[in-house]
Protein backbone atom coordinates (compact mmCIF):
# COMPACT_ATOMS: atom_id res chain seq x y z
CA UNK A 1 0.00 0.00 0.00
CA UNK A 2 0.88 3.69 -0.85
CA UNK A 3 1.44 5.29 2.97
CA UNK A 4 2.07 8.49 3.39
CA UNK A 5 2.74 10.01 7.42
CA UNK A 6 2.73 13.73 8.00
CA UNK A 7 4.72 14.65 10.81
CA UNK A 8 7.95 12.44 11.61
CA UNK A 9 8.44 12.81 15.20
CA UNK A 10 8.23 9.91 17.76
CA UNK A 11 5.25 8.05 16.90
CA UNK A 12 5.43 9.56 12.99
CA UNK A 13 8.69 8.16 12.49
CA UNK A 14 8.37 4.91 14.13
CA UNK A 15 4.89 4.28 12.44
CA UNK A 16 6.25 5.61 8.88
CA UNK A 17 9.63 3.28 9.67
CA UNK A 18 7.48 -0.15 10.62
CA UNK A 19 4.88 0.14 8.14
CA UNK A 20 7.84 0.32 5.33
CA UNK A 21 8.75 -2.75 7.01
CA UNK A 22 6.22 -4.29 6.57
CA UNK A 23 6.55 -4.07 2.87
CA UNK A 24 4.47 -0.89 2.38
CA UNK A 25 5.39 1.87 -0.22
CA UNK A 26 5.45 4.66 2.66
CA UNK A 27 6.68 8.59 2.02
CA UNK A 28 7.32 10.62 5.84
CA UNK A 29 6.68 13.87 5.38
CA UNK A 30 7.48 17.15 7.57
CA UNK A 31 8.04 20.96 7.49
CA UNK A 32 11.42 20.38 9.57
CA UNK A 33 13.97 20.48 6.29
CA UNK A 34 17.06 19.57 8.95
CA UNK A 35 15.43 16.45 10.51
CA UNK A 36 14.50 15.11 6.69
CA UNK A 37 17.89 15.54 5.54
CA UNK A 38 19.40 14.12 8.64
CA UNK A 39 16.40 11.35 8.26
CA UNK A 40 17.26 11.01 4.64
CA UNK A 41 20.92 10.10 5.48
CA UNK A 42 19.74 7.48 7.83
CA UNK A 43 20.37 9.15 11.13
CA UNK A 44 17.19 8.21 13.46
CA UNK A 45 17.37 11.76 15.09
CA UNK A 46 15.50 10.31 18.07
CA UNK A 47 16.88 7.63 20.64
CA UNK A 48 14.92 4.79 20.47
CA UNK A 49 16.44 1.00 20.80
CA UNK A 50 15.88 -0.71 17.18
CA UNK A 51 14.60 1.93 15.23
CA UNK A 52 18.47 2.84 13.66
CA UNK A 53 18.62 -0.59 12.22
CA UNK A 54 15.22 -1.08 10.73
CA UNK A 55 15.63 2.57 9.37
CA UNK A 56 18.44 2.02 7.43
CA UNK A 57 17.20 -0.86 5.92
CA UNK A 58 14.12 0.40 4.59
CA UNK A 59 15.80 3.47 2.70
CA UNK A 60 18.17 1.08 1.69
CA UNK A 61 15.51 -1.01 0.09
CA UNK A 62 13.81 1.82 -1.23
CA UNK A 63 10.54 1.41 0.73
CA UNK A 64 10.75 4.19 2.63
CA UNK A 65 11.75 7.97 1.82
CA UNK A 66 11.58 10.76 3.83
CA UNK A 67 10.37 14.78 1.91
CA UNK A 68 9.60 18.24 2.86
CA UNK A 69 7.06 18.11 -0.30
CA UNK A 70 3.96 17.01 1.09
CA UNK A 71 1.95 17.54 -1.58
CA UNK A 72 4.25 15.03 -3.52
CA UNK A 73 3.88 12.61 -0.45
CA UNK A 74 -0.60 13.20 -0.09
CA UNK A 75 -0.75 12.78 -4.03
CA UNK A 76 1.20 9.09 -4.05
CA UNK A 77 -0.64 7.73 -1.01
CA UNK A 78 -3.77 5.93 -0.31
CA UNK A 79 -3.87 6.15 3.25
CA UNK A 80 -2.34 9.31 4.86
CA UNK A 81 -1.58 9.41 8.58
CA UNK A 82 -1.34 12.51 10.43
CA UNK A 83 1.05 12.30 13.26
CA UNK A 84 2.17 15.50 14.34
CA UNK A 85 2.07 16.95 17.73
CA UNK A 86 -0.51 18.22 19.58
CA UNK A 87 0.70 20.36 22.33
CA UNK A 88 -1.63 22.05 25.36
CA UNK A 89 -2.15 26.26 25.20
CA UNK A 90 -1.67 27.83 28.40
CA UNK A 91 -5.36 27.33 29.13
CA UNK A 92 -5.04 23.30 28.84
CA UNK A 93 -6.70 22.83 26.04
CA UNK A 94 -5.32 20.88 23.50
CA UNK A 95 -3.41 23.21 20.56
CA UNK A 96 -4.77 22.21 17.02
CA UNK A 97 -2.68 24.54 14.93
CA UNK A 98 -0.62 21.49 13.43
CA UNK A 99 -3.28 19.07 12.98
CA UNK A 100 -4.76 22.23 11.13
CA UNK A 101 -2.04 22.83 8.88
CA UNK A 102 -1.59 19.21 8.13
CA UNK A 103 -5.67 18.59 7.08
CA UNK A 104 -4.77 21.98 5.00
CA UNK A 105 -1.83 19.97 3.30
CA UNK A 106 -3.68 17.34 2.50
CA UNK A 107 -6.76 19.08 1.40
CA UNK A 108 -4.79 21.08 -1.33
CA UNK A 109 -2.88 17.71 -2.66
CA UNK A 110 -5.86 16.01 -2.55
CA UNK A 111 -6.17 14.40 -6.08
CA UNK A 112 -7.75 10.99 -5.80
CA UNK A 113 -10.15 9.41 -2.83
CA UNK A 114 -7.72 8.40 0.39
CA UNK A 115 -8.40 7.36 3.68
CA UNK A 116 -6.77 10.33 6.26
CA UNK A 117 -6.05 9.06 9.68
CA UNK A 118 -5.63 11.12 12.62
CA UNK A 119 -2.86 9.25 14.55
CA UNK A 120 -1.67 12.60 16.40
CA UNK A 121 -4.29 12.25 19.76
CA UNK A 122 -6.96 14.61 19.52
CA UNK A 123 -9.85 15.90 22.02
CA UNK A 124 -13.16 14.00 20.61
CA UNK A 125 -15.27 15.78 17.95
CA UNK A 126 -11.48 16.46 15.76
CA UNK A 127 -11.93 13.67 13.38
CA UNK A 128 -15.07 15.91 12.28
CA UNK A 129 -13.05 19.10 12.52
CA UNK A 130 -10.38 17.66 9.99
CA UNK A 131 -13.01 16.47 7.88
CA UNK A 132 -14.37 19.83 7.51
CA UNK A 133 -11.24 21.56 6.91
CA UNK A 134 -10.50 19.44 4.13
CA UNK A 135 -14.20 19.49 2.92
CA UNK A 136 -13.67 23.18 2.73
CA UNK A 137 -10.53 23.60 1.44
CA UNK A 138 -10.00 20.80 -1.49
CA UNK A 139 -9.70 21.83 -5.02
CA UNK A 140 -11.10 19.08 -6.29
CA UNK A 141 -14.14 17.31 -5.51
CA UNK A 142 -12.00 14.28 -4.54
CA UNK A 143 -14.28 11.83 -2.04
CA UNK A 144 -11.97 10.92 1.27
CA UNK A 145 -12.54 9.85 4.46
CA UNK A 146 -11.22 10.61 7.87
CA UNK A 147 -10.17 7.89 10.57
CA UNK A 148 -9.17 7.93 14.12
CA UNK A 149 -6.42 5.77 14.77
CA UNK A 150 -4.71 6.65 17.87
CA UNK A 151 -1.30 5.54 18.97
CA UNK A 152 -0.42 3.77 22.39
CA UNK A 153 3.41 3.44 21.88
CA UNK A 154 5.63 4.06 25.10
CA UNK A 155 8.90 6.38 24.03
CA UNK A 156 12.56 3.83 24.91
CA UNK A 157 10.20 0.61 23.61
CA UNK A 158 7.81 2.49 20.80
CA UNK A 159 9.34 -0.44 17.76
CA UNK A 160 8.03 -3.23 19.79
CA UNK A 161 5.19 -1.37 21.00
CA UNK A 162 4.12 -1.33 17.36
CA UNK A 163 5.25 -4.10 15.91
CA UNK A 164 3.32 -5.63 18.88
CA UNK A 165 0.48 -3.56 20.64
CA UNK A 166 -2.09 -4.59 23.15
CA UNK A 167 -4.72 -4.00 20.70
CA UNK A 168 -5.51 -2.04 17.29
CA UNK A 169 -8.18 0.70 17.52
CA UNK A 170 -9.84 2.10 14.50
CA UNK A 171 -12.68 4.39 14.64
CA UNK A 172 -14.24 4.68 11.20
CA UNK A 173 -17.34 6.14 9.79
CA UNK A 174 -18.20 2.24 8.21
CA UNK A 175 -16.85 -0.81 7.99
CA UNK A 176 -15.88 -0.70 4.22
CA UNK A 177 -13.67 2.51 5.39
CA UNK A 178 -12.25 0.03 8.25
CA UNK A 179 -10.93 -2.61 5.80
CA UNK A 180 -8.25 -0.04 4.72
CA UNK A 181 -6.69 -0.29 8.37
CA UNK A 182 -7.13 -3.87 8.55
CA UNK A 183 -5.27 -4.77 6.01
CA UNK A 184 -2.22 -2.51 6.58
CA UNK A 185 -2.40 -3.85 10.45
CA UNK A 186 -3.36 -7.54 9.28
CA UNK A 187 0.54 -8.54 9.38
CA UNK A 188 0.68 -7.75 13.28
CA UNK A 189 -2.17 -10.13 14.00
CA UNK A 190 -3.01 -8.27 17.05
CA UNK A 191 -6.74 -7.73 18.20
CA UNK A 192 -8.09 -5.08 16.22
CA UNK A 193 -11.35 -2.78 17.84
CA UNK A 194 -13.56 -1.28 15.43
CA UNK A 195 -15.73 1.48 16.42
CA UNK A 196 -16.59 5.21 15.29
CA UNK A 197 -14.10 7.71 15.34
CA UNK A 198 -15.70 9.83 18.29
CA UNK A 199 -14.97 6.53 20.47
CA UNK A 200 -11.84 5.70 19.40
CA UNK A 201 -10.52 9.83 19.95
CA UNK A 202 -11.95 9.21 23.88
CA UNK A 203 -10.31 5.41 24.03
CA UNK A 204 -6.89 7.28 24.07
CA UNK A 205 -8.01 9.92 26.48
CA UNK A 206 -9.68 7.52 28.14
CA UNK A 207 -6.24 5.37 28.51
CA UNK A 208 -3.49 7.96 29.16
CA UNK A 209 -5.72 9.20 32.03
CA UNK A 210 -6.32 5.62 33.57
CA UNK A 211 -2.51 4.78 33.69
CA UNK A 212 -1.64 8.55 34.89
CA UNK A 213 -4.67 7.88 37.60
CA UNK A 214 -2.52 4.79 38.85
CA UNK A 215 0.89 6.43 39.20
CA UNK A 216 -1.12 9.11 41.10
CA UNK A 217 -2.73 6.70 43.26
CA UNK A 218 0.13 4.96 44.31
CA UNK A 219 2.23 7.59 44.93
CA UNK A 220 -0.57 8.85 47.80
CA UNK A 221 -0.76 5.23 49.01
CA UNK A 222 3.59 5.51 49.09
CA UNK A 223 2.87 8.93 51.39
CA UNK A 224 0.85 6.86 53.76
CA UNK A 225 3.32 3.95 53.68
CA UNK A 226 6.11 6.53 54.58
CA UNK A 227 4.11 7.96 57.54
CA UNK A 228 3.29 4.42 58.93
CA UNK A 229 6.59 2.33 58.39
CA UNK A 230 5.10 0.02 55.27
CA UNK A 231 6.70 -0.61 52.24
CA UNK A 232 4.72 1.07 48.94
CA UNK A 233 6.59 -1.58 46.90
CA UNK A 234 5.32 -4.85 48.80
CA UNK A 235 1.75 -2.74 49.23
CA UNK A 236 2.19 -2.34 44.73
CA UNK A 237 2.76 -5.82 44.46
CA UNK A 238 0.35 -7.31 46.96
CA UNK A 239 -2.16 -5.04 44.92
CA UNK A 240 -0.98 -6.37 41.36
CA UNK A 241 -1.48 -9.81 41.95
CA UNK A 242 -4.90 -9.22 42.01
CA UNK A 243 -5.62 -9.38 38.58
CA UNK A 244 -8.75 -6.98 38.15
CA UNK A 245 -5.78 -4.40 38.97
CA UNK A 246 -2.49 -5.68 37.44
CA UNK A 247 1.02 -5.27 38.28
CA UNK A 248 1.49 -2.30 35.90
CA UNK A 249 1.80 1.16 36.44
CA UNK A 250 2.29 0.94 40.55
CA UNK A 251 5.52 2.07 40.98
CA UNK A 252 6.03 4.63 43.20
CA UNK A 253 8.11 8.18 42.66
CA UNK A 254 8.83 11.34 41.45
CA UNK A 255 5.20 11.32 39.87
CA UNK A 256 4.52 11.23 35.78
CA UNK A 257 6.57 13.07 33.33
CA UNK A 258 7.12 12.99 29.69
CA UNK A 259 5.46 14.80 26.53
CA UNK A 260 1.87 12.47 27.23
CA UNK A 261 0.29 11.64 30.68
CA UNK A 262 0.42 15.41 31.56
CA UNK A 263 -0.89 17.15 28.69
CA UNK A 264 -3.19 14.51 28.16
CA UNK A 265 -4.92 14.82 31.59
CA UNK A 266 -5.27 18.72 30.95
CA UNK A 267 -6.96 18.04 27.95
CA UNK A 268 -9.78 15.34 29.22
CA UNK A 269 -10.48 17.54 31.53
CA UNK A 270 -11.23 20.66 29.60
CA UNK A 271 -13.45 17.90 27.21
CA UNK A 272 -15.12 17.57 30.41
CA UNK A 273 -16.04 20.96 30.79
CA UNK A 274 -16.64 21.49 27.00
CA UNK A 275 -19.65 19.46 28.01
CA UNK A 276 -20.35 21.15 31.09
CA UNK A 277 -19.19 18.17 33.12
CA UNK A 278 -17.53 17.33 36.09
CA UNK A 279 -13.50 16.47 36.07
CA UNK A 280 -12.57 16.24 40.02
CA UNK A 281 -10.95 13.09 39.90
CA UNK A 282 -8.87 13.52 36.12
CA UNK A 283 -7.97 17.12 38.19
CA UNK A 284 -6.94 15.26 41.59
CA UNK A 285 -4.85 13.08 39.16
CA UNK A 286 -2.76 16.40 38.37
CA UNK A 287 -3.05 17.53 41.89
CA UNK A 288 -1.30 14.70 43.66
CA UNK A 289 1.11 14.31 40.69
CA UNK A 290 2.50 18.45 40.96
CA UNK A 291 3.11 17.76 44.67
CA UNK A 292 5.58 15.02 43.90
CA UNK A 293 8.76 16.86 43.36
CA UNK A 294 7.88 19.37 46.56
CA UNK A 295 7.49 17.03 48.71
CA UNK A 296 10.80 15.19 47.27
CA UNK A 297 12.58 18.61 47.40
CA UNK A 298 11.57 18.79 51.01
CA UNK A 299 13.37 15.83 52.21
CA UNK A 300 16.08 16.43 50.70
CA UNK A 301 16.16 19.57 52.21
CA UNK A 302 15.50 18.07 55.48
CA UNK A 303 18.21 15.49 55.13
CA UNK A 304 21.35 18.29 53.78
CA UNK A 305 20.15 21.47 55.09
CA UNK A 306 20.73 24.30 52.76
CA UNK A 307 21.84 22.88 49.37
CA UNK A 308 24.29 26.26 48.38
CA UNK A 309 27.63 25.45 47.32
CA UNK A 310 27.09 22.05 48.02
CA UNK A 311 27.85 19.16 45.23
CA UNK A 312 25.29 17.52 43.99
CA UNK A 313 24.96 14.81 41.62
CA UNK A 314 22.21 14.10 39.39
CA UNK A 315 21.75 10.98 37.64
CA UNK A 316 19.18 10.28 35.04
CA UNK A 317 17.97 12.77 32.89
CA UNK A 318 15.14 12.11 30.62
CA UNK A 319 12.00 11.64 31.06
CA UNK A 320 12.31 7.76 31.27
CA UNK A 321 14.55 5.40 31.00
CA UNK A 322 16.09 4.16 27.03
CA UNK A 323 14.73 7.85 25.53
CA UNK A 324 16.45 11.04 25.17
CA UNK A 325 13.36 13.06 25.53
CA UNK A 326 13.20 15.09 28.15
CA UNK A 327 9.73 16.98 27.73
CA UNK A 328 7.95 17.76 30.79
CA UNK A 329 11.15 15.63 32.53
CA UNK A 330 11.51 15.55 36.43
CA UNK A 331 15.18 16.48 35.78
CA UNK A 332 14.21 19.79 34.71
CA UNK A 333 12.31 20.85 37.91
CA UNK A 334 14.83 19.30 39.85
CA UNK A 335 18.00 21.20 38.49
CA UNK A 336 16.22 24.31 38.06
CA UNK A 337 15.51 24.09 42.05
CA UNK A 338 18.77 23.29 42.38
CA UNK A 339 20.61 25.87 40.57
CA UNK A 340 17.97 28.31 41.99
CA UNK A 341 19.57 27.32 45.38
CA UNK A 342 23.05 27.81 44.58
CA UNK A 343 24.02 24.11 44.33
CA UNK A 344 27.14 22.92 42.20
CA UNK A 345 25.38 20.45 39.80
CA UNK A 346 27.25 17.33 38.46
CA UNK A 347 24.56 15.65 35.89
CA UNK A 348 24.96 12.26 34.16
CA UNK A 349 22.70 10.42 31.58
CA UNK A 350 23.26 7.67 29.15
CA UNK A 351 21.79 9.57 26.33
CA UNK A 352 19.76 12.58 26.94
CA UNK A 353 22.70 15.05 27.77
CA UNK A 354 23.29 16.39 24.40
CA UNK A 355 19.45 17.92 24.34
CA UNK A 356 20.04 18.98 28.70
CA UNK A 357 23.34 21.27 27.82
CA UNK A 358 21.18 23.63 25.86
CA UNK A 359 18.72 23.62 28.73
CA UNK A 360 21.16 23.94 31.35
CA UNK A 361 24.56 25.05 30.20
CA UNK A 362 25.97 26.19 33.74
CA UNK A 363 25.32 22.14 34.52
CA UNK A 364 28.76 20.03 34.70
CA UNK A 365 27.89 17.04 32.54
CA UNK A 366 29.84 13.86 33.73
CA UNK A 367 30.79 10.60 31.71
CA UNK A 368 29.39 8.67 34.26
CA UNK A 369 27.71 7.89 37.17
CA UNK A 370 30.63 7.85 39.20
CA UNK A 371 32.29 10.77 37.84
CA UNK A 372 29.31 12.71 38.25
CA UNK A 373 29.26 11.86 42.02
CA UNK A 374 33.24 12.34 42.27
CA UNK A 375 33.08 15.07 45.57
CA UNK A 376 29.55 15.34 45.90
CA UNK A 377 27.87 15.87 49.31
CA UNK A 378 24.56 13.94 47.76
CA UNK A 379 23.80 12.21 44.85
CA UNK A 380 20.11 11.98 43.24
CA UNK A 381 18.61 8.83 41.43
CA UNK A 382 16.09 10.96 38.98
CA UNK A 383 15.92 8.42 36.14
CA UNK A 384 15.83 4.29 36.39
CA UNK A 385 17.85 3.79 33.65
CA UNK A 386 19.31 0.05 33.87
CA UNK A 387 22.97 0.95 34.33
CA UNK A 388 22.43 2.48 37.64
CA UNK A 389 20.85 -0.47 39.07
CA UNK A 390 23.46 -2.19 38.36
CA UNK A 391 26.18 0.39 40.42
CA UNK A 392 28.78 -0.78 42.41
CA UNK A 393 27.26 0.92 45.30
CA UNK A 394 30.73 0.80 47.17
CA UNK A 395 32.42 2.50 44.81
CA UNK A 396 29.87 5.30 44.55
CA UNK A 397 29.95 6.17 48.15
CA UNK A 398 33.93 6.12 47.86
CA UNK A 399 33.81 8.65 45.16
CA UNK A 400 31.60 10.88 47.15
CA UNK A 401 32.42 13.44 50.21
CA UNK A 402 29.24 13.14 51.97
CA UNK A 403 26.64 9.66 52.10
CA UNK A 404 23.23 10.88 50.78
CA UNK A 405 21.61 8.65 48.54
CA UNK A 406 18.40 10.41 47.81
CA UNK A 407 16.14 7.74 45.07
CA UNK A 408 13.21 8.70 43.71
CA UNK A 409 12.49 5.79 41.60
CA UNK A 410 12.95 3.07 44.67
CA UNK A 411 15.50 1.38 42.71
CA UNK A 412 18.42 -0.12 45.06
CA UNK A 413 17.05 -2.54 48.01
CA UNK A 414 17.32 0.07 51.23
CA UNK A 415 19.66 -3.00 53.11
CA UNK A 416 22.04 -2.79 50.50
CA UNK A 417 22.55 1.06 49.81
CA UNK A 418 23.06 1.08 53.35
CA UNK A 419 25.15 -1.70 53.75
CA UNK A 420 26.98 0.69 51.39
CA UNK A 421 27.85 3.05 53.79
CA UNK A 422 24.87 5.70 52.53
CA UNK A 423 22.28 7.35 54.09
CA UNK A 424 19.16 6.46 51.88
CA UNK A 425 15.71 8.00 51.11
CA UNK A 426 13.51 6.89 48.86
CA UNK A 427 9.74 6.87 47.87
CA UNK A 428 6.95 5.41 50.44
CA UNK A 429 9.45 3.02 52.02
P1 LIG B 1 6.77 15.34 17.97
O1 LIG B 1 6.65 16.73 18.45
O2 LIG B 1 7.93 14.50 18.32
O3 LIG B 1 6.65 15.34 16.38
C1 LIG B 1 5.76 16.11 15.63
C2 LIG B 1 6.36 16.34 14.25
O4 LIG B 1 5.38 16.96 13.42
C3 LIG B 1 7.57 17.27 14.24
O5 LIG B 1 8.63 16.66 13.56
C4 LIG B 1 7.08 18.51 13.50
O6 LIG B 1 8.09 19.17 12.75
C5 LIG B 1 6.03 17.91 12.59
N1 LIG B 1 5.03 18.87 12.09
C6 LIG B 1 4.41 19.86 12.76
N2 LIG B 1 3.53 20.49 11.97
C7 LIG B 1 3.61 19.88 10.76
C8 LIG B 1 2.93 20.07 9.51
N3 LIG B 1 2.00 21.00 9.37
N4 LIG B 1 3.27 19.29 8.48
C9 LIG B 1 4.21 18.34 8.61
N5 LIG B 1 4.87 18.10 9.75
C10 LIG B 1 4.57 18.85 10.82
O7 LIG B 1 5.42 14.62 18.44
P2 LIG B 1 5.20 13.09 18.89
O8 LIG B 1 5.76 12.86 20.24
O9 LIG B 1 5.55 12.20 17.77
O10 LIG B 1 3.61 13.11 19.05
C11 LIG B 1 2.75 13.21 17.94
C12 LIG B 1 1.34 12.91 18.39
O11 LIG B 1 1.24 11.56 18.84
C13 LIG B 1 0.84 13.76 19.56
O12 LIG B 1 -0.52 14.01 19.38
C14 LIG B 1 1.07 12.87 20.76
O13 LIG B 1 0.18 13.16 21.82
C15 LIG B 1 0.76 11.51 20.18
N6 LIG B 1 1.43 10.39 20.85
C16 LIG B 1 2.73 10.50 21.22
C17 LIG B 1 3.37 9.41 21.82
C18 LIG B 1 4.81 9.50 22.28
O14 LIG B 1 5.24 8.59 22.96
N7 LIG B 1 5.56 10.52 21.94
C19 LIG B 1 2.67 8.21 21.99
C20 LIG B 1 1.34 8.14 21.58
C21 LIG B 1 0.72 9.23 20.99
C1 LIG C 1 2.63 6.82 27.75
C2 LIG C 1 1.74 5.57 27.64
O1 LIG C 1 2.30 4.51 28.42
C3 LIG C 1 1.60 5.11 26.19
O2 LIG C 1 0.70 4.01 26.11
C4 LIG C 1 1.06 6.27 25.37
O3 LIG C 1 0.97 5.92 24.01
C5 LIG C 1 1.96 7.48 25.53
O4 LIG C 1 2.07 7.83 26.94
C6 LIG C 1 1.41 8.67 24.83
O5 LIG C 1 0.22 8.81 24.69
O6 LIG C 1 2.25 9.47 24.45
P1 LIG C 1 5.25 7.28 27.70
O7 LIG C 1 4.87 8.66 28.13
O8 LIG C 1 6.19 7.11 26.57
O9 LIG C 1 3.93 6.46 27.30
O10 LIG C 1 5.90 6.53 28.93
P2 LIG C 1 5.37 5.69 30.20
O11 LIG C 1 6.17 4.48 30.33
O12 LIG C 1 3.91 5.54 30.19
O13 LIG C 1 5.77 6.68 31.40
C7 LIG C 1 5.18 7.94 31.55
C8 LIG C 1 5.60 8.56 32.87
O14 LIG C 1 5.02 7.85 33.97
C9 LIG C 1 7.11 8.54 33.10
O15 LIG C 1 7.49 9.76 33.68
C10 LIG C 1 7.30 7.41 34.11
O16 LIG C 1 8.42 7.61 34.93
C11 LIG C 1 6.02 7.50 34.91
N1 LIG C 1 5.64 6.21 35.54
C12 LIG C 1 5.27 5.15 34.77
C13 LIG C 1 5.62 6.12 36.93
O17 LIG C 1 5.94 7.06 37.65
N2 LIG C 1 5.23 4.92 37.50
C14 LIG C 1 4.85 3.86 36.75
O18 LIG C 1 4.50 2.80 37.35
C15 LIG C 1 4.88 3.97 35.35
Amino acid sequence: MYVCVIGTGYVGLVTGTVFADLGNDVACADVDEKKIQRLSAGEPVIYEPGLEEMLQRNLEDGRLTFTTDIDEAVRRAQVVFIAVGTPPKDNGETDLSQVEAAALSIARALNSYKVIVNKSTVPVGTGDFVRQIIERNRRRQVEFDVVSNPEFLREGSAIADTLEPDRIVIGAPSQQVALWLLELYAPLERPMLITDVESAELIKYASNAFLAMKISFVNQIADICEAAGADVTQVAKGMGFDKRIGPAFLQAGLGFGGSCFPKDTLSIIQSAKRYGLSADLFEAILRVNKERIPRFLERIQQKLGSVAKKRIAVLGLAFKPNTDDLRDAKSLEILQWLLDQGAEVAAYDPVAMERAKELFPTVRYAQSAYEAADGADAAIVVTEWNEFKLLNLDKLRAAMRQPFLFDGRNIYPPERVRKAGFEYVSIGR
